[in-house]
């Protein structure tokens, strides 16, 4: 078959790992895929950079629209970041001219996920989104695909592996909020604006993406309790340590007798419970259905390999996909279904 062509758009910290990953495994991802993978063209902001990767050969693009517009690819990478601008551009561009799009842009896909999902499935387009939600969790799957059938009571989790990374180093070695932040930045894990980690907004966004999954209903990150981690201190931590409490950044949706809750706080978990030993940048997340019953998955929560892995699977996903297969539905039903929603609200 024909190599699958891709053009990936930010060269950061996932943007790298990711340019890296494809260089050195080419020749097994080929076998796996039963076709080569190629990056024909690339995009960020600074040509100069040194980004520790191998650029020769491929096409440079100043603008990730014009990288869209102008480069033979058949995915688009989304790795840019940010819901206004230069992401949402691109990705609509890409969705015009019949490209499939992977995305670890989670505020991207909260904001205008229901409309992605409805212009990639008139056109027969695939939108994956793995990385977007708690780093190399491969949660997305498991809810699009592998849990298709069961009904959703509950989803919860550590989702930001920044707050994680802030509050155990802040209990286990006593230091500053303030420099677990800088680290934590340093490591590769904030947010370009890191108050989006700390203030609870990443976990919003993601968690968002998880409650149309679960229950089917209109992306609504605007109605999701918000309270970050700016406020906790080493003596909080401490005090809930001695009443037998670890305290965990969670977001949680549930169904309830009058509709879909979601909130994202501080919680005080029991310190014998699983999600109580998740520390670092692990994050954890619960699924809650009627016939599988509970699922938890642990694993790498931010930083550019484990977030590479989730992107790479987006794209291999993909490039083992058959032309005139069934699509998997964006957001895990069609996204009409989801049209539906919206208008009976
Ligand atoms: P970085 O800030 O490290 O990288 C962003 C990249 O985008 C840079 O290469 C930058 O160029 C480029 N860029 C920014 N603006 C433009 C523009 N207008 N035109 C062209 N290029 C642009 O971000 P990350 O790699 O950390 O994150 C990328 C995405 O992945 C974000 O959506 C983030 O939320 C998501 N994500 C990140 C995770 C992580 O652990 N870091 C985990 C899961 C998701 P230049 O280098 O020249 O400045
Ligand atoms: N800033 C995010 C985090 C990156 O710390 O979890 C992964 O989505």
């Amino acid at each position: 078959a024909d190599a699958l062509k891709i053009g990936i758009a930010g060269l950061g910290t996932v943007g790298a790992s990711l340019v890296r990953i494809i260089q050195q495994r080419s020749n097994a991802l080929a076998v796996a895929c039963g076709r080569a993978i190629t990056i024909t063209a690339v995009s960020a902001r600074n040509r100069n950079k040194d980004r520790g990767v191998d650029l020769s050969g491929i096409t440079w693009f100043d603008d990730p629209v014009a990288l869209v517009e102008n480069a033979d690819i058949d995915v688009f990478v989304e790795l840019v970041g940010g819901v206004d601008g230069a992401a949402d551009l691109s990705v609509r561009a890409a969705l015009a001219r019949g490209i499939h799009v992977v995305t670890a842009n989670k505020a991207l896909l909260a904001r205008h996920g229901v409309e992605f999902a409805r212009l990639a499935e008139e056109k027969g387009l695939l939108i994956n989104y793995e990385a977007a939600v708690a780093g190399g969790i491969p949660v997305i799957k498991a809810m699009r695909e592998s849990l298709t059938g069961n009904n959703f009571s509950r989803v919860y989790g550590i989702m930001n592996g920044t707050c994680n990374y802030i509050l155990t180093r802040m209990e286990k070695e006593g230091l500053s909020f303030e420099a677990c932040l800088k680290e934590a930045q340093r490591l590769g894990y904030a947010e370009a604006d890191p108050t989006f980690d700390i203030e609870g907004n990443d976990t919003a966004h993601k968690l968002a993406i998880l409650t149309t999954l679960a229950f089917g209903s209109e992306i609504a990150v605007d109605d999701i309790y918000l309270e970050g981690i700016s406020n906790i201190s080493i003596e909080d931590i401490n005090a809930a340590a001695e009443l037998g409490y670890r305290i965990k950044l969670l977001g949680v949706a549930q169904r309830t007798e009058t509709g879909i809750e979601q909130r994202v706080h501080p919680t005080m978990v029991p310190l014998d419970s699983v999600i109580a030993q998740v520390d670092g940048v692990t994050n954890a997340v619960a699924l809650e259905s009627d016939i599988l019953g509970e699922l938890l998955m642990v694993g790498p929560g931010a930083g550019g390999n484990a977030t590479a892995s989730a992107v790479l699977g987006d794209i291999t996903d993909i490039a083992k996909s058959r032309p005139g297969a069934q699509q998997v539905p964006v957001l895990g039903r069609p996204a009409a279904l989801l049209e539906h929603y919206r208008q009976a609200k």
